[in-house]
């Protein structure tokens, strides 16, 4: 089997997904466009900077910036004819109903396809629901015959995406071409090879790894994507399931977790309990998944299940501490620490921190809130009297009551005596299960854990 020697890429969308996997592949080697449409964007990405706060990845751009090999762009024309291989890593919002928005996907393939050089290769990054890879090359059959479209599904964390995409479980590759999806698994072994000066120029430590390569038929591709995230949504729909079991009974679902995910069949990951999952692809792929689901005539009611858990948890939260106030929010001097959906990111999409702090204020407490990294994402989405801060001691003072709402190790590690001098009957509502409740509870301060 004679596989394609790629030589140049383009990189479709310069977000999140598009910015690493470019920044990677040129450090692997390759000649990379990174093509993206928004201005101050690309203007910050050709500074050699991310546009987001990503661990590690600046000297990755900055290195890759100056080697020539990652060149930024807004033009097709200059970047996607003389491509061997073009990812797409466009965004999928969701529609209103829950279904995903693919005119990026569409438009983007499209204006491609009527670029690209004979026998290219097509790769979807972005995720699609199951059955829209058959539709683009449909598409692509109207423009041009030669080309040959994959799947490859991304697995990589924001916060952690470099860490997940250098040292893999598994990298996944769908299409009817074989030739092509050897193609695209090899651009993989191109960057194992080169990981560890990779890690190194990101001050990222090496993990062990699996290191999989999954040739795989096209549909399958693509449903493995989102059923892997739809089953890590389940597992923390389920823990916070539990949690409101523990609450009512007095266990503590971290200990319970604990044991129950020492059971290698189970496994601990993904079953912590707290204020819920946010972010820029669980929500939206559940949805998107119900919605493919009933597309074909299937009802995943498990899956509306953990959408409704889900949805509770920022009132379950509120509804905790509403309690502990003896039922008055009115006038509460409500501190929230953690805005971004999760640690590591300053990324504040679908933020449960974002939804705790509006339900709390609309309720008539007087909210102030901070976050280390995504004060400036988070604040279209915080209602008008919410006051944002710079400083965690600004946050927290006078405080009657503390949320924590992102697992930031600087909050986690916070002593009791931080919380002491800021009010002796503090009640402190520990919305990610992170902090130590027995050194609390020996304190005067209210500790409120979700399922503790
Ligand atoms: C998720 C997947 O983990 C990635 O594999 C996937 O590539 C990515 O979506 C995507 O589709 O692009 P991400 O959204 O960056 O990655 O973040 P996660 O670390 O998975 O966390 C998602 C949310 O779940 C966060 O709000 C986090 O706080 C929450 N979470 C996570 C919990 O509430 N409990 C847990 O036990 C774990």
């Amino acid at each position: 089997m004679a596989i394609m020697q790629p030589s140049t890429i383009t990189v479709l969308g310069a977000g999140y997904v598009g910015l690493t996997t470019a920044a990677l592949l040129a450090h692997a080697g390759y000649t990379v466009y990174a093509l993206e449409p928004n201005k101050a964007r690309l203007d910050v990405i050709k500074q050699g900077r991310s546009f987001f706060y990503e661990a590690g990845l600046d000297p990755v751009i900055k290195t890759a910036l100056e080697s020539g090999k990652f060149i930024p762009t807004n033009s097709y024309e200059d970047s996607v004819p003389g491509s061997d291989v073009v990812f797409s890593c466009v965004g999928t919002p969701d529609n209103p109903d829950g279904s995903s928005n693919l005119s990026y996907v569409f438009s983007a393939a499209e204006q491609a396809a009527k670029l690209m050089k004979q026998s290219a290769v097509f790769v979807q990054k972005s995720t699609v629901p199951v059955g829209t890879g058959a539709k683009i090359q449909e598409l692509f059959s109207t423009i041009n015959q030669s080309l040959h479209y994959v799947s490859n599904p991304e697995f990589l964390r924001e916060g952690t995406a470099l860490e997940d995409t250098l040292f893999f479980d598994r990298v996944v590759a769908g299409g009817d071409h074989t030739e092509s999806v050897q193609t695209v698994l090899s651009l993989y072994h191109q960057l194992e090879a080169q990981r560890d000066s990779i890690a190194a120029i990101a001050a990222i430590t090496s993990t062990e790894a699996k290191g999989e390569y999954i040739a795989t038929g096209l549909a399958s591709a693509e449903l493995i994507k989102v059923t892997a995230n739809a089953f890590l949504a389940l597992k923390i729909s389920f823990a916070n399931s539990i949690a409101k079991l523990a609450d009512k009974s007095g266990a503590d679902v971290v200990e319970v977790m604990d044991a129950v995910g020492a059971d290698k069949r189970i496994g601990r990951a993904f079953l912590n309990a707290g204020r819920g999952y946010g972010g820029g692809c669980f929500p939206k792929d559940v949805s998107g998944l119900i919605s493919s689901g009933l597309d074909y005539g299937v009802d995943l009611e498990i899956m509306q299940a953990a959408q409704g858990v889900n949805g509770s948890m920022p009132g379950y939260v509120a509804e905790k501490l509403l309690q502990a106030l003896n039922g008055n929010l009115e006038g509460a001097s409500i501190a929230i620490l953690g805005l971004a959906f999760k640690a590591g990111t300053s990324d504040s999409r679908k933020s449960p921190g974002v939804a705790i702090a509006n339900i709390l204020s609309k309720a008539g407490a007087v909210v102030t809130a901070y976050d280390p990294k995504a004060n400036e994402e988070a604040k279209e989405d915080l209602l008008s009297n919410i006051t944002l801060v710079d400083s965690l001691d600004d946050c927290v003072q006078n405080a009657t009551a503390v949320v924590i709402a992102t697992e930031w190790s600087e909050f986690a590690s916070l002593p009791v005596t931080f919380y002491q001098q800021i009010n002796s009957s503090l009640i402190i509502v520990d919305a990610v299960n992170k902090l130590d409740k027995h050194a609390l509870a020996q304190s005067n301060l209210q500790y409120i854990g979700i399922g503790r």
